[in-house]
């Protein structure tokens, strides 16, 4: 019995309705045939109405109840409770029931979404300071020290009397400084991979591939439009990033023999794509484990402008990562 009542819970709304109306007004019908003698249709109509009405609210409140559940736990969210669930009800039809993991599983979506985006956020900061006290180091060691030794240097050459002593002392301070500044142009070009701007993304992209393929010896296959200027600055190294960083991944995890590097403009985007021919991987695990940060952060470093990351691979199948950037008719870039 406990299991007719269940399996009667799970049936959808409508049907449960549909049936138990059907059922009233059977009963209603039989109950006319049989009691025409015993005072009239009337009450047996009033009292079929009731049951009627008192039947439809107990099943729409009770098909209805978990939606209440659903409705309390986007309230905890919503409120900041990243860890609220709606709760398994007993008397979910199948259609609640599965609206009720499918909202589950958007908040589990969301939550592993909000953690990585913490964990890169975490990352970048770290590199962020280590960077910055790269460059403090840099400056103190390098070129603060450079230019001290100059100033000594200077004072010495305005105290000697000797004319052609004092010409030769200038002579080297102009030399050093010379190298003070190739220094400074050296931490300089260490913020911005210096190929991007001196040589464009496109002699970038294939420098840092040939590097690529020299250190693993792996074969490659570049096909590289020219794009000129087409997109802004901050385009083009989102582009430069991703495209290392699927290098990279090739490099350290596919096992491949040779790799393809396409980069070219179709319609209003710029797009990339990098090939290779190794072992694939199942990219929905490796998206949601908590492993590397480097998909992941392919995707948000594209999604910053406007772009996406798509990832095809499968065990077995090699990868291929295809990346595509807007092109913002304002945002044109002269050379
Ligand atoms: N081209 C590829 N071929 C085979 N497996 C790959 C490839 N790219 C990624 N993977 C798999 O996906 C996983 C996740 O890659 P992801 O770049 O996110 O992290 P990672 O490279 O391990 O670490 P990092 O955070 O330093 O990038 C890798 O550990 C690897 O197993
Ligand atoms: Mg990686």
């Amino acid at each position: 019995m406990a299991r007719l009542w269940t399996a009667f819970l799970r049936v959808p709304l409508f049907w449960k309705i549909l049936l138990a109306n059907a059922v009233i007004v059977a009963v209603v019908v039989l109950v006319c045939h049989y009691s025409s003698g015993m005072g009239g249709l009337v009450p047996v109509l009033v009292a079929g109405v009731l049951l009627s009405a008192l039947v439809n609210a107990v099943l729409l409140r009770l098909a209805l109840g978990p939606l209440h559940a659903l409705e309390a736990t986007a309230e905890r969210v919503s409120e900041g409770d990243g860890s609220a669930r709606v709760p398994a009800s007993p008397v979910a039809d199948r259609d609640l029931e599965r609206l009720r993991q499918t909202f589950n599983s958007m908040l589990e979506t969301g939550t592993v979404y909000r953690q990585r985006l913490r964990e890169i956020t975490a990352r970048a900061l770290a590199a962020t300071e280590e960077e910055r006290k790269r460059i403090a180091r840099e400056l103190h060691d390098g070129i603060a020290q450079s230019l001290a030794a100059l100033r000594i240097r200077l004072r010495v050459a305005r105290a000697v009397q000797d004319e052609r002593e004092r010409a030769k002392l200038l002579e080297q301070v102009s030399s050093e400084m010379g190298e003070a500044m190739e220094e400074l142009r050296r931490i300089a070009r260490g913020l911005r991979p210096p190929a991007l701007d001196m040589l464009g993304l496109g002699p970038a992209i294939e420098s840092h591939a040939r590097n690529i393929a020299d250190a693993t010896g792996m074969a490659m296959d570049l096909r590289l439009e020219d794009i000129g200027h087409r997109l802004p600055p901050d385009a083009e190294l989102a582009l430069y990033r991703v495209i290392q960083e699927a290098l990279s991944n090739i490099a350290r995890h596919s096992g491949a023999d040779t790799f393809r590097l396409q980069l070219g403009v179709a319609g209003n985007h710029v797009h990339a794509d990098v090939e290779d021919n190794g072992r694939g991987f199942d990219v929905a695990a490796a998206m949601s484990s908590n492993g590397g940060l480097g998909l992941f952060g392919m995707q948000e470093r594209a999604g910053y402008v406007g772009g996406t990351v798509a990832i095809d691979s499968e065990p077995g199948t090699g990868t291929r990562v295809h990346v595509l950037v807007p092109i913002y008719e304002s945002a044109r870039y002269a050379s």
